[in-house]
């Protein structure tokens, strides 16, 4: 064990839930000895999208290694370790099963407790172990939480008595994820994937009140949802205000009416095949691939979602009282959405916080920091654990 590591409570996280197979290092769920991502997007951009086959096997292949870089990065061995953490999940099953075997097993090997931890608490964990790091914790508690990327759109009411956290699901998307929708227009107008990064690189160049796109659709999906009504309950039990449902699948749709009715889909083609002639695009190389109006259509994409985000989040800080903002997920990245944000959270007086963006996308760092909770209160996973495609996070606000 080296200096940095001699404060102990030392776990270990493996994060494996989608396309990223991580580990990480931290000290008593605030300081970061080691953050290793193995990105598996090369494997994936050919096909536009996550294809879980291919992530599994990518997961089996990187996992040894990965943990073995995460340990010699932190400068310390399995018997230093207080714990190993892993993502349960939500995510897909093979992946989340990659991960979940593997750290049974060291766990096992080595004696040390295993925890289990929930892929959306990690995300907004992200946020607290930043704060930690920077020595900005604010402690303002309760807190909003908005969890946004590319598989999931949630606002959570987050509190913490003593050393637990707990959450209320009040609001979601009822369909696509908006880092999904990120990633579908960019696919649909032929730039890199994921999306995400394109998009926020490209708006800026843009007129964002170019094109106008509404949201009005959100209400409609949400009765066919079952989840129409300030309080009544949907089939499913659910209890969720309608002004708090998110909807991205119909701005998608909106953008492809438009490449079709201006006549983008040309030029959509050209550049789709200018960047798959270059060995490693960028989005510079897109810029000078992309029109006025093509630009003014990412830009005002992007505003919409930014805003839609902005405003339903803001309108939920008022509506529980929060006394804080804790933003995250791949999403939460974005430039225009930090600044927007940012901007009205001054307006507001309320702290805001966003995780560095190394922390913003997946990564094990934000399960290591979720996990340590977790063994202060000696809540370790049970010896069936098994991956949970579709866990969800906290109660279903009432
Ligand atoms: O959190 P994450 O790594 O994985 C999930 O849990 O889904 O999020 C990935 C998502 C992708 O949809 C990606 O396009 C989006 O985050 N993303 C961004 C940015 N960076 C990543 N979206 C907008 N602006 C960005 N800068
Ligand atoms: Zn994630």
């Amino acid at each position: 064990m080296n200096e940095a590591s001699a404060d102990g409570g030392l776990i270990l996280g493996i994060e494996t839930s989608c396309d990223e197979t991580a580990a990480a290092i931290v000290s008593r769920g605030r300081r970061t000895l080691s953050n290793v991502v193995a990105s598996q997007i090369a494997t994936h951009a050919r096909y536009g999208g996550v294809v879980p086959e291919l992530a599994s096997r990518e997961h089996l292949r990187n996992i040894v290694p990965v943990v073995h870089t995460a340990l010699a990065e932190a400068g310390v061995t399995f018997e230093d370790l207080d714990a190993v953490a892993v993502t349960e999940g939500p995510g897909l099953a093979g992946a989340l099963l990659v991960g979940i075997s593997y750290a049974k097993a060291l766990a096992f090997a080595i004696a040390k407790p295993l925890i289990s931890v929930n892929h959306l608490e990690g995300h907004i964990h992200a946020v607290l172990l930043e704060q930690a790091e920077r020595q900005t914790e604010t402690d303002e508690w309760p807190a909003l939480a908005l969890v946004v990327s590319g598989g999931h759109t949630n606002l959570y009411a987050a509190s913490k008595r003593g050393a637990r956290f707990f959450y209320r699901n009040i609001g979601r998307t009822v369909d696509d994820a908006a880092g999904e929708a990120f990633d579908k227009v960019a696919k649909l107008l032929g730039l890199g994937y994921p999306g995400g990064p394109w998009i926020d690189a490209l708006a800026p160049h843009g007129d964002p009140n170019a094109v106008s796109f509404s949201f009005a659709q959100v209400k409609r999906k949400a009765h066919r949802a079952g989840l129409a009504g300030t309080t009544g309950k949907s089939r499913s039990g659910e209890r969720l205000r309608e002004e708090f449902l998110f909807s991205f699948s119909g701005i998608k749709t909106a953008v492809l009416r438009y490449v079709q009715t201006h006549n983008l889909l040309p030029s959509i083609e050209r550049r789709r095949s200018a960047l798959a002639a270059l060995a490693r695009p960028r989005p510079e190389d897109a810029l000078a691939l992309c029109d006025g109006e093509t630009l003014g259509l990412i830009a005002s994409f992007q505003r919409a979602v930014v805003d839609d985000l902005r405003r339903k989040s803001f309108r939920a800080v008022e509506a529980t009282g929060a006394r804080s903002l804790l933003v995250s997920g791949g999403v939460a990245a974005n430039r225009e959405l930090r600044s927007r944000f940012a901007a009205e959270a001054a307006e507001h007086g309320i702290p805001i916080a966003f995780p560095a963006l190394s922390l913003s996308t997946d990564n094990a760092a934000m399960i290591a920091a979720a996990a340590w909770p977790k063994f202060e209160s000696t809540a370790f996973a049970a010896p069936d654990l098994t991956a949970q495609p579709r866990l969800s996070l906290g109660a279903i606000a009432s």
